[in-house]
């Protein structure tokens, strides 16, 4: 049997609550692996920038314990943040400098002779797309390349863990795919990632194991593929009323319908005309048979279509994870 993974990160209890009282980690305990991309997952304000703040080191904890390598956060910052490759939710370049120049002053931190610092930006500039943007200014630059800069500068001392926040929020779909293979590599080579995203695809694509977080608390933690299985189903049924009548949707579903609903045992959430039906835990043949004898008004469509992480955090939470998706 092969022995567990290390350990990188131990939180226990981790807790924040800010000046203004306002408690943004409630509690939370969590652990990461050598090796493994951990997600953590949530709405706007849910707590996820404020951990990965506390694990860098940027914000102290209020209380509980945390452990990055072994070595308590609070105490050993240097030797923890020399291991380390941020990527905060703010992308903070020198706007006085140019691509070229971020990287190699940041260089300067972990002391790598000029040689080494040189290589490694520019494997970092080509791993990102930015060769051709060496000698811009940071004002020149998209969003984008912005992005994509201090995902190349956090490579920049060789890091053992990563941690990412929103890497991708606001960048193309091309070039979210570029960030998609970078952070593949960067698994390749054997480093840890830590990162935070609102695309639940992303999560699903990239992490082995999510951390769902809400109001500060883990409400949910598993491998995607688990999570959806479990709380979502494999087949989902999808059900649109929207031409149903000629004034739209109803704003409930017909009385008999939730009556059959009720008689199978599926869960299901009606919302603006459209009624979503989970097999979760039951067999797909089972669920389809079960779907096709609700009765539904005269001009209803539906799709059937897999289980994603979107079911599981509505179904858990009974909000969606983001108003603009
Ligand atoms: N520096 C700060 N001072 C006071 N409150 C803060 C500070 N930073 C964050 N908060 C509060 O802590 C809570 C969690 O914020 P945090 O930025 O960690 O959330 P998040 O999950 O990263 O959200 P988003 O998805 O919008 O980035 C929020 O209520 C926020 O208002
Ligand atoms: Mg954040």
């Amino acid at each position: 049997m092969s022995s567990p993974a290390e350990i990188v990160v131990d939180a226990r209890a981790l807790t924040k609550r800010y000046d203004d009282d306002r408690i943004a980690v409630d509690g939370i305990d969590f652990v990461v692996r050598r090796g493994e991309c951990l997600g953590f997952l949530g709405p706007n304000g849910a707590g996820k920038s404020t951990v990965m703040r506390m694990l860098y080191g940027f914000t102290p904890r209020t209380s509980g314990e945390l452990t990055v390598f072994g070595m308590d956060v609070a105490r050993n910052p240097r030797l923890i943040k020399a291991r380390l490759g941020v990527v905060p939710q703010d992308n903070n370049l020198d706007p006085d400098n140019t691509v070229w120049q971020n990287l190699l002053i940041y260089a300067r931190y972990f002391r790598l002779p000029r040689k080494v610092a040189i290589e490694r930006a520019q494997v970092a500039l080509d791993l990102f797309a930015l060769g051709d943007r060496r000698d811009s200014e940071i004002s020149e630059l998209s969003g984008g390349m912005k992005r994509r800069l201090v995902m190349a500068r956090a490579l920049m001392g060789d890091p053992e863990l990563v941690l990412l926040d929103e890497p991708t929020t606001g960048l193309d779909p091309q070039a979210r795919r570029v960030v998609w293979r970078t952070l593949r590599e960067m698994r390749r080579q054997g480093r840890t990632l830590v990162l935070t995203t609102h695309y639940l695809d992303e999560a699903e694509r990239l992490c082995d194991r999510l951390i769902l977080v809400d109001h500060g608390r883990v409400i949910l933690e598993g491998r995607p593929a688990e999570l959806i299985a479990e709380h979502a189903g494999g087949v989902v049924f999808e059900a649109d009323l929207t031409d149903v009548a000629a004034d739209g949707a109803p704003a409930q579903l017909p009385a008999v319908t939730t009556a059959a609903m009720a008689s199978t045992g599926l869960d299901h959430v009606y919302e603006s005309g459209t009624l979503t039906v989970y097999g979760a835990g039951q067999d797909p043949a089972g669920v389809e048979a079960a779907f096709a004898r609700i009765p539904l008004p005269a001009g209803t469509t539906h799709v059937v279509r897999r289980g994603t992480l979107e079911d599981v955090f509505l179904r858990i939470t009974g909000h969606a994870l983001a108003e603009d998706e």
